[in-house]
Order: C-alpha cells, then sequence, then structure tokens
C-alpha cells in the first residue's frame, strides 16, 4: 500500500523523469500544488521531503523547492557488449573464495547482497517462530512434502496478486530460496548441454547453477537502466538453440533496473510464441523505491511458459531459507525434483513466515526497508561521486540495494578487491558476474547496512585504491 504523499512523490518524479520539470526548474509552492492535486499541504511537504531526502530535489531557502541537476555519472548509455555466443560457465572457485570472506567477522560487508540484521525483521519473526510452534504443536516436527505448507502457499498466492498474478495455492512450489526455485527450474526445463539465455551482467548465483547443471550460458547485451535488448534476445534465439531464458526483471541484481511493464509483456509474448521458458527471478520485486510494487513477467503469462521465482530472503531473512517457486507447466516435474533434491523445505520456518506474512506487519516493514534503502543508496551514491577517481560511473537503481560501479580506464576491479579486502573491505568484482570474466573495471556494493563514520571511511579507502591504479 502506499500513501498519498508517496503517489504524489512518484507522480513528481514521473514528470521530471518526463521533462516537465528540468534540472533547476523551481518546482510549484507547496499550496498549490496541493490544491493542484487536490492533496493537503502536510502531503506536499511530506512529498518534497521525501524526494528531498533521495535527492531528486533541493530546498533554496525563502525560494522554494528545486529539480537537483544529477551530480553522478550514470554508466555509459550503451548495451554491454557480451560475446554473442554460447559459452560454458567456470569460476565457482572465485566465488566460493568471495562467499567465504563474506562470513569473516569484522569485514565491512559491501560485497554480498545481504541486508544488514538492522533491516530485517529479527524480532517479529522470532514471535512468529513461537506462536508457530505453539500453534502447530506435533506438526511442525514432519515432513512437509512438497508443494509444501498450504498456509504458506495461501500467503504467497495473496501476495504474488499484487504483482498482477493470479495463481492459487496449488500452483505455488514452496523451495529452500530463490536460488533452488531456480535450479529447480532449470532442471525442469533443460539438460547439461542446453543454452540459457541471461542478461549480462547477471547475478552469480545464477551463473554457479548454470556451472553446475552443465549448461551453457548465451549473455545478452543489457542495458543499464532500460534492461535486456530484446532485439538482441529474438537475434540469439534465432541463431542459437536456446533451452531457456533466466532474467531478473524487477530491480536486478547488479544494474537495479527494472523492465517496462510493456518491455515485459512483448518479452513473455516473443518467448511464448516460440516455445522457451522464462524463468523470473523476482526476488526483489517488493523492494521498489517509488514504493509501487511493479508486476511480474509472470502476469502475462497465458500458457504456463513462465516459471516464477522467490524468496523471503532480501526482505524477511536470508537465513530462514524460504523461497518458492511458481513453475506453470512444470509443475509436476518441479514438486518431483524439489523432492528429489532434499526431500521437503524445513516445516517450521514455512509456518513461522506463514504466521509474519499474515500478521507480523509484513506491509511496514517493508515501508521502512525500501525508504531506508533509497536513502543509504543515494548517500552511497554521492559518496563514490566524492571519493572515486573522475570518470567513475554508478547506476541508479530503481530498487533493491545494490549499486553497480564503473571504473574509468585502467581500473581493475579484481585488484581492487584484493586490495580492499587488506583493508578490512569486501566488494563484489565485476567478472563474477559474467560467465566470461567481463566487467573488470566495475564493481558492485551493497548498501544494506546502516550509515556510520565506518562505512564513508571504507568508501574514501576504495576511492583511494581506485585512484592508485
Ligand atoms: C537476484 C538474486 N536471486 C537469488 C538470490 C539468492 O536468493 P536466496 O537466498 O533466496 O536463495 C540472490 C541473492 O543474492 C539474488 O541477488
Amino acid at each position: 500500500m502506499t500513501t498519498r504523499y508517496e503517489r504524489l512523490a512518484a507522480d513528481l518524479i514521473r514528470q521530471i523523469e518526463g521533462g516537465v520539470y528540468r534540472p533547476g526548474d523551481r518546482l510549484p509552492g507547496v499550496r498549490k500544488l496541493a490544491a493542484q492535486q487536490g492533496v493537503s499541504v502536510s502531503t506536499a511537504v511530506e512529498a518534497f521531503r521525501w524526494l528531498e531526502d533521495r535527492g531528486r530535489i533541493e530546498a533554496r531557502p525563502r525560494s522554494g523547492f528545486y529539480v537537483r541537476a544529477p551530480q553522478w555519472q550514470p554508466p555509459a548509455a550503451a548495451l554491454t557488449e557480451p560475446p554473442a555466443m554460447p559459452t560454458p560457465v567456470s569460476g565457482h572457485a572465485l566465488v566460493m573464495r568471495l562467499v567465504r570472506a563474506t562470513m569473516q567477522p569484522g569485514l565491512i560487508q559491501l560485497g554480498a547482497a545481504v541486508p544488514d540484521a538492522e533491516f530485517l525483521p529479527v524480532k517479529a519473526v522470532q514471535r512468529a517462530f513461537a506462536s508457530a510452534s505453539r500453534r502447530y504443536g506435533a506438526r511442525t516436527a514432519r515432513y512437509d512434502f512438497p508443494p509444501g505448507a498450504p498456509e504458506l502457499r495461501r500467503e504467497i498466492a495473496r501476495r504474488l496478486a499484487d504483482a498482477g498474478c493470479r495463481v492459487t495455492p496449488d500452483e505455488i512450489v514452496i523451495t529452500s530460496g530463490c536460488l533452488e526455485a531456480m535450479s529447480l527450474g532449470l532442471r525442469a526445463v533443460a539438460r547439461p548441454g542446453d543454452v540459457i539465455a541471461i542478461e549480462s551482467p547477471t547475478f552469480y548465483g545464477l551463473l554457479q547453477v548454470i556451472e553446475s547443471l552443465g549448461m551453457k550460458a548465451l549473455e545478452i547485451p543489457t542495458h543499464p537502466v532500460d534492461g535486456i535488448s530484446l532485439e538482441a534476445l529474438r537475434l540469439a534465439i534465432e541463431q542459437w538453440p536456446v533451452a531457456a531464458c533466466a532474467l531478473t526483471i524487477n530491480h536486478s541484481n547488479p544494474f537495479g533496473n527494472r523492465l517496462t511493464d510493456a518491455k515485459k509483456q512483448a518479452l513473455v509474448e516473443m518467448l511464448a510464441a516460440r516455445r522457451i521458458p522464462l524463468i523470473e527471478d523476482d526476488i526483489y520485486g517488493e523492494l521498489g523505491f517509488d514504493q509501487m510494487r511493479p508486476p511480474a513477467a509472470k502476469a502475462w503469462d497465458r500458457d504456463g511458459g513462465v516459471i516464477h521465482c522467490g524468496s523471503v530472503s532480501k526482505t524477511i531473512a536470508p537465513g530462514l531459507r524460504i523461497g518458492w517457486a511458481v513453475p506453470g507447466r512444470w509443475q509436476e516435474q518441479v514438486e518431483f525434483l524439489k523432492y528429489d533434491t532434499n526431500l521437503a523445505t524445513a516445516t517450521l520456518p514455512q509456518l513461522a513466515v506463514a504466521e509474519f506474512l499474515a500478521v507480523g506487519g509484513y506491509d511496514r516493514h517493508l515501508r521502512r526497508v525500501r525508504d531506508e534503502y533509497a536513502r543509504l543508496i543515494e548517500r552511497t551514491l554521492h559518496a563514490v561521486t566524492d571519493h572515486f577517481p573522475a570518470g567513475t560511473r554508478v547506476t541508479r537503481p530503481s530498487g533493491g540495494f545494490v549499486l553497480w560501479v564503473e571504473l574509468p580506464e585502467g581500473g581493475d576491479a579484481m585488484v581492487l578487491h584484493r586490495q580492499a579486502l587488506g583493508h578490512g573491505i569486501t566488494i563484489a568484482p565485476g567478472p563474477i558476474f559474467s560467465a566470461t570474466q567481463r566487467y573488470r573495471n566495475c564493481l558492485r556494493l551493497t548498501c544494506a547496512q546502516p550509515w556510520s563514520e565506518r562505512m564513508e571511511q571504507a568508501l574514501r579507502t576504495l576511492g583511494r585504491l581506485a585512484a592508485g591504479m
């Protein structure tokens, strides 16, 4: 649910992005805006504050609010240029080294895309565990075989309605996280040696699943703001025997972009016409900064060709290991593969998450963290602009909590990663986001920790190291 001031702010953003108000332009005063929009003055003030917090506008004393010129350098407005052929994936050794580094206590964690406990509803989840234990008694000690606990599937079906998906609980399979859902989806639709089309860059966990299944990745040119190029995807599909397409279409990782609804629809229709399954990772779908829950690609699925995957890892807690798949045509296969992999997801976490979603204040929690992440992204973006060498470019995500940074010519994120570790800082270097280890001059920063002097210092250190290359 969005509040009035958020709707008003989203409206103003649309006007700014549509060129109605350009950088440096003065916005209407609060009274005028309130009268224009039929809202109270305090709603208009809140909307301006919201935009100011996100760096979109600035207050000038005794003058009003002005559209801020972007101070950061967006990534080169061009498509990425991965090799135009399928490649086997390697690189798990490097990723595992990075994953181990993220578990070392005391490091400043800008690498793994994991929210700090400060942004997770830890207490409410503990209460949900206690309540589920009492309510379900001995049932919590038994297996909850696929498709999983009906109580949880019902809650997920309700929330998927916000994403435009009309699915019943019977169409949902509970998994141990989103990555397992993606893996089960890939196993259901493709075999070793098959070609999987992906965005470039993409989430490295997906690359490791493709690697472990012995499939090949076909990296598709992707725009930092507009997302995957449908034209490039169409050409790739015509040239190669693509068995499936695996994409994150809402607030992707690492670019943080969101496909427009028209593009989602065109994507689903293009793949459906060729009977190519789409495996959709919607893990960041509820973390958009304009507070609107964008539709999933599954909303346009007419023949069960989209396998929708999600989890609570970014919103409630990654340690719960609760995710889901809506497998469409592959319902039976995914249920069987889930059973074959590990019989079932643990019962008590399923029931506790169901309890939390039903009564735990999830929407309130989401509103808080979306706001926090938007602010943290903005602060990090400005810190990178201030401390990194001239010519550094940064994405401005539509949601989630990661930033993609492109270093100027000569920048090497693998070297930076090693040097940063020496200073107690982890980052995610660009090459792990590509099957062909591209993006050596890029890195991903996670912004899901409370802002602190230590964090600002870490960004200063990274900037200094990058400038020294
Ligand atoms: C895009 C994306 N998909 C999937 C995952 C993994 O999700 P889970 O922990 O639910 O398996 C992540 C985690 O970083 C992610 O960023």
